[in-house]
């Protein structure tokens, strides 16, 4: 039997076909899942157009930033998948351009808060209406994503890196509250990838290319090795892990010094 036959997924934050969100909702609708996407008003054709490639998957708007959308993002939701929800998917980020490009010390107070409401905040409104949806299910699995520049300076990162921290502590958080409830919570830590997101963080191409010789494994990743591992973090083989940040960056997240080669 397909690993998630019978599951029913809600997948925020699929821009196009580049985006991590997508690689997951490929991964998990061909094991069987059945998928609902939420998205940002202007992706809306995009996300629509990717949304048939994968029959029987309805879409729905919805800005992070308002209550109200969210609201009714989960009400819409709960309609789909008859007041049932198993597997939650947190793929949105957000930082103002000025607050990638300016040194960290000058990060305004206002795009500050629009990083952290957005990256992070919308974890934990998320969690919170899903909730109902997953106890009516007997439990379910939440999963967002983060980047090691959480732990670790990588210039130009800024805000968003005190972003990812905050988001890896709210897992943490919200896996210990709901893990009574059997629903776990994890964070796939990525490899750098070429989205639309991640080209608002200059170096991104060299990076990639310094991953080539410094990660154990001597390459880069790709979005549906991350696709791959949310699903193995949303199905049942993965029923005891909850709170965890999972690498999945070719190891490079383990090396001190590498390869001078
Ligand atoms: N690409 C990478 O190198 C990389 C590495 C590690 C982690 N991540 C994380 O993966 C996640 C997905 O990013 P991606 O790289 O696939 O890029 P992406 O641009 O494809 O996805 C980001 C999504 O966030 C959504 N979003 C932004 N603001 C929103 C709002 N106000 N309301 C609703 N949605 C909003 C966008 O519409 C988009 O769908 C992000 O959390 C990102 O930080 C990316």
């Amino acid at each position: 039997m397909p690993l998630l036959e019978g599951k029913k997924a809600l997948i925020f934050g699929i821009a196009n076909h580049r985006s991590i969100g997508w690689a997951i909702a490929q991964s998990l609708a061909a094991e069987g899942a059945q998928l609902a996407f939420s998205y940002q008003e202007r992706m809306e054709k995009y996300v629509r157009d990717l949304a048939a490639k994968l029959p029987g998957t309805e879409v729905m708007e919805c800005d992070v930033q308002n209550d109200e959308q969210l609201d009714s993002a989960f009400v819409r939701a709960s309609e789909i998948f008859n007041g049932e929800l198993d597997i939650l998917i947190h793929s949105v980020a957000y930082a103002p351009p000025r607050e990638l490009e300016n040194p960290f010390y000058d990060t305004t107070r206002e795009g500050f808060h629009t990083t952290l409401d957005i990256s992070t905040y919308s974890l934990i409104a998320m969690a919170k209406r899903a909730f109902p949806l997953m106890q009516a299910r007997g439990g379910g699995s939440m999963l967002t994503m983060t980047y090691m520049a959480s732990e670790r300076v990588v210039p130009k990162y800024n805000a968003m890196a005190v972003a990812k921290a905050a988001l890896e502590c709210s897992v943490r958080f919200l896996a210990y509250e709901l893990g009574e409830h059997n629903i776990r919570v994890n964070a796939i830590s990525a490899g750098p990838l070429n989205t639309l997101a991640a080209r608002g963080v200059s170096g991104l191409t060299q990076f990639r290319e310094h991953m080539n010789v410094a990660a154990p494994l001597r390459r880069n990743i790709d979005q549906s090795e991350v696709g791959d591992a949310a699903l193995f973090l949303c199905s049942h083989l993965a029923r005891a892990i909850t709170g965890e940040i999972m690498f999945v960056d070719a190891g490079y997240n383990i090396m001190g010094f590498g390869d001078t080669k």
